[in-house]
């Protein structure tokens, strides 16, 4: 065996080096290299040596794997992970500290463990004590699973070949270590390291993980990318921090989709699927101007959100573009499309806008709630309270049409929302369909 090398590897995007530096010369980040020890052994075949054949199959031959997955008992998780968990797959669960990862698992490993199926929850994070003040504030919680207070990655390894666990919960992936890896923990090496023993550990004993992972100040997993690659499944716990509404969205889902959306509302008493989403986000609409009410879809679910927007006149000479939960690039494009082609001259005005409710949207059909928000704030005329907008807007101000327009039609409907402005080509009573932003804004802001 080769003797131990020490090598650096940077903690921001895993490059290795030979000697450390202060800065990382692949990424840029600075005082990010930490030394880690390596045992290098030889790879390949060593001459004269011929590999043993292995077996190699058609694949019409492999029987797949009918084991059916593994149902959380809690609908919206269902829902997200594409109906249950599939048996000896990986699952990461993302999300800023605070938002209600640790909750979110309690609940589900009481959930998963009415079923009479075993399941171990790993705390590294907190004791016994704190786990169970945790569960007693949960109403109803019935605590038949196990729970192990360790940061030790090899004693949760171990666990995994004694007693059978259809399910095990390791909170987090950042504070396990192994013994075997000679640096700290939440470093590239033991995070890499330690996902691999457990991928492995999950596909041959049959159990399924759910991994905990911290994410970094800019919403990024903390740790390796390679975590995400590794990995079966990835879901993002999001919401505002101090906002009861949580949303639970899955990036990566090899066995369903990845559009769908779960919807939680935290309360006194734990993590509660929330139902009716756009009720609980629009409970405190103001009808003040500035104020859009627009119809997004959540994967394949319709919500209803408020879009608003303020603007002011800038005290500087340059005019500021404030975005939270919409793409500030996005909002910069449409001020400019407002200025040129909406007869609203923003040019030495400061625009904030902000979705409600802490939700985060990308989607396109969210261009002409910003518009008609912001053209409310500037008139300082309230957009009736009747109507429901959506609608993605191009750079010659024409209104385009968006997806799924009958479904954001009917929950707007359902929630009392009589009328809307939206894209030409819908029909129905009650919509107003203008081609441009000029058409849309002159509707909004006649008396
Ligand atoms: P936690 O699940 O520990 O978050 P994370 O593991 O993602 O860091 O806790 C989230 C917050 O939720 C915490 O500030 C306390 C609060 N909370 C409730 O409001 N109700 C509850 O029933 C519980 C258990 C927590
Ligand atoms: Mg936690």
């Amino acid at each position: 065996m080769a003797k131990p090398t020490s090598q650096f590897v940077c903690q921001n995007c895993g490059a290795t080096f030979a000697k450390w530096n202060g800065k990382c010369m692949q990424c840029g980040a600075w005082d990010s290299l930490v030394e880690s020890v390596s045992q290098t052994e030889m790879v390949g075949n060593k001459v004269g040596k011929i590999p043993s054949a292995v077996k190699v199959e058609s694949l019409s031959s492999i029987k797949s794997n009918q084991t059916p997955r593994i149902p959380t008992g809690n609908s919206e998780i269902d829902t997200v992970l594409g109906g249950g968990i599939v048996p000896g797959s990986l699952i990461l669960l993302a999300g800023d500290p605070g938002i209600g990862k640790s909750t979110l698992v309690l609940q589900l490993a009481a959930d998963v463990s009415k079923n009479d199926k075993k399941v171990l929850y790993v705390s590294g994070e907190e004791s016994a004590s704190q786990i169970k003040l945790r569960a007693e504030r949960i109403k109803g919680l019935s605590e038949t699973f196990d729970f192990l207070s360790s940061t030790d990655l090899d004693q949760v390894l171990a666990q995994t070949f004694t007693k059978a666990y259809d399910l095990i919960i390791v909170d987090s992936i950042q504070t396990m270590a192994s013994a075997n890896i000679a640096s700290a923990a939440g470093t590239v090496s033991q995070i890499t390291n330690g996902a691999n023993a457990l991928m492995q550990s999950a596909k041959s004993t049959n159990t399924a993980f759910i991994l905990i992972g911290h994410v970094t100040k800019e919403g990024n997993l903390a740790g390796p990318r390679l975590l995400e690659h590794l990995v079966d499944t990835v879901l993002h716990l999001e919401g505002e921090k101090f906002g009861a509404v949580k949303f639970l969205r899955s990036i990566k889902n090899r066995f369903g989709s990845t559009n769908e959306v779960g919807v939680f509302e935290m309360s006194d008493t734990g993590l509660l699927p929330l139902i009716n989403p756009s009720g609980v986000l629009l409970e405190e609409r103001s009808d003040s101007p500035g104020s859009a009410i627009f119809a997004t879809m959540e994967g394949t679910r319709p919500i209803l959100v408020e879009v608003q927007a303020l603007v002011s006149p800038s005290v500087y000479g340059y005019p500021k573009r404030t975005a939270v939960g919409v793409d500030l690039n996005r909002l910069g494009l449409l001020c400019a499309v407002m200025t040129k082609r909406g007869g609203i001259n923003l040019s030495s005005s400061d625009v904030y806008v902000n979705i409600v409710g802490g939700l985060k949207i990308s989607e396109p059909a969210l261009d002409l709630a910003i518009i008609l928000a912001i053209a409310s704030a500037n008139k300082n005329i309230s957009i009736n309270s009747s109507y429901v907008v959506f609608g993605e807007v191009g750079l010659s101000g024409e209104i385009r049409s968006v997806n799924s327009s009958d479904r954001r039609l009917k929950e707007a409907t359902k929630l009392g929302y009589k009328k809307a402005i939206v894209p030409s080509g819908l029909n129905g009573s009650g919509l107003f369909c203008p081609k441009t932003i000029r058409q849309a804004i002159e509707f909004i802001t006649k008396k």
